[in-house]
């Protein structure tokens, strides 16, 4: 039973929905789309959303629900972050929409092919369907491939490479690291990379363990162009897992959106679980068909 609604912002909103999104993976090993960690990873940047003051709900025992809303540049990505059959998803989604009445933007959001409901909440916002999907994959961690390795190549993480710039500055902005520190489930000692002879990052992979829920998420994997193709992904991919398996996790878990990725986890043993779809909402003069 909902006990109280509150607004928070920053810090304090993504650690309640963290709380959320933990309660709500041990409420349903496979439902909803997102892990705590991934919120954890959106909140590698500064964003414009991260200090709106966005609704979160709470029970007895702490957060239920939360309202997200994230910035990818102009466009923002609304969320519903709920533990099932405790608050009505339709009243967090109302709120959410609520909450981007001053958005001139475009709204995005990710859904399950079989969360019917919450498409048609969207829709009913003035969201579409598009064609573009992407999909979510698990494994139990026992299953977890043996570590693989590519000669002349070596992976290193942030506790080993602590006196070098972050991997990740070039894409996410030189606050990446400061930032991921900020977040409850990084652990520097899962945040890898691969190196060549000369020491040269040929790729980075982000595995995140919580101990909450038991569940390891890789977000996000990237080898570098002039190095595809020799393995280093996979490297990577099994050098983490296993990191993963080894701090505790039961089961592991990544989303792809790329044939390439999802070739190199459903190759490494990972079941796809769903299909996830991309809604749109238009900038609102763009609605006006101006
Ligand atoms: C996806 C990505 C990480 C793969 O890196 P990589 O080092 O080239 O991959 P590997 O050489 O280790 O390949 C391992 C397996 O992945 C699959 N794979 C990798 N690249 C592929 C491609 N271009 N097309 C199809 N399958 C591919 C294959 O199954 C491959 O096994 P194989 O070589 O035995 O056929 C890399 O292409 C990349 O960084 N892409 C851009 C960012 C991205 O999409 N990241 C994934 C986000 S979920």
């Amino acid at each position: 039973m909902v006990v109280r609604r509150e607004l928070l912002w920053g810090l304090g909103r993504l650690n309640a929905t963290t709380t959320v999104l933990q309660r709500a993976r041990l409420a349903d090993p496979l439902g909803g789309m997102w892990e705590a960690a991934d919120v954890q990873w959106w909140w590698r940047r500064p964003r414009a959303t991260d200090e709106l003051a966005l609704p979160v709900w709470f029970d007895e025992a702490g957060p239920v629900a939360a309202a997200g809303l994230t910035a990818w540049g102009d466009t923002w990505q609304a969320d519903v972050f709920a533990v099932p059959s405790i608050v009505d998803e339709e009243e967090v989604w109302a709120a959410t929409v609520e909450a981007t009445a001053t958005h001139p933007g475009v709204l995005e959001m990710l859904v399950r092919e079989d969360d019917a409901r919450l498409a048609a909440l969207a829709i009913q916002s003035g969201f579409a369907m598009t064609d573009e999907l992407s999909g979510t994959t698990w494994m139990d961690a026992d299953q977890h491939p043996p570590v693989a390795q590519v000669d002349g190549f070596a992976i290193v993480d942030r506790v080993t490479r602590a006196d070098r710039p972050h991997p990740m500055i070039a894409r996410n902005g030189e606050p990446v690291e400061l930032r991921l520190r900020q977040c409850s489930l990084y652990d520097p000692t899962l945040d890898l990379a691969v190196e060549d002879a000369d020491g040269r990052v040929a790729g980075y992979a982000l595995f995140w363990f919580d101990h909450t829920t038991l569940v390891g998420l890789l977000e996000p994997m990237r080898v570098e162009d002039e190095y595809q193709r020799r393995g280093l992904a996979r490297m990577l991919l099994t050098n983490g897992l296993d990191r993963l398996a080894r701090k505790g996790a039961r089961r592991l878990k990544v989303g792809f959106e790329t044939d390439a990725a999802r070739n190199l986890y459903l190759g490494a043993g990972f079941v796809q679980t769903s299909i996830d779809r991309l809604l749109i909402r238009p900038a609102p003069h763009e609605q006006c068909g101006q």
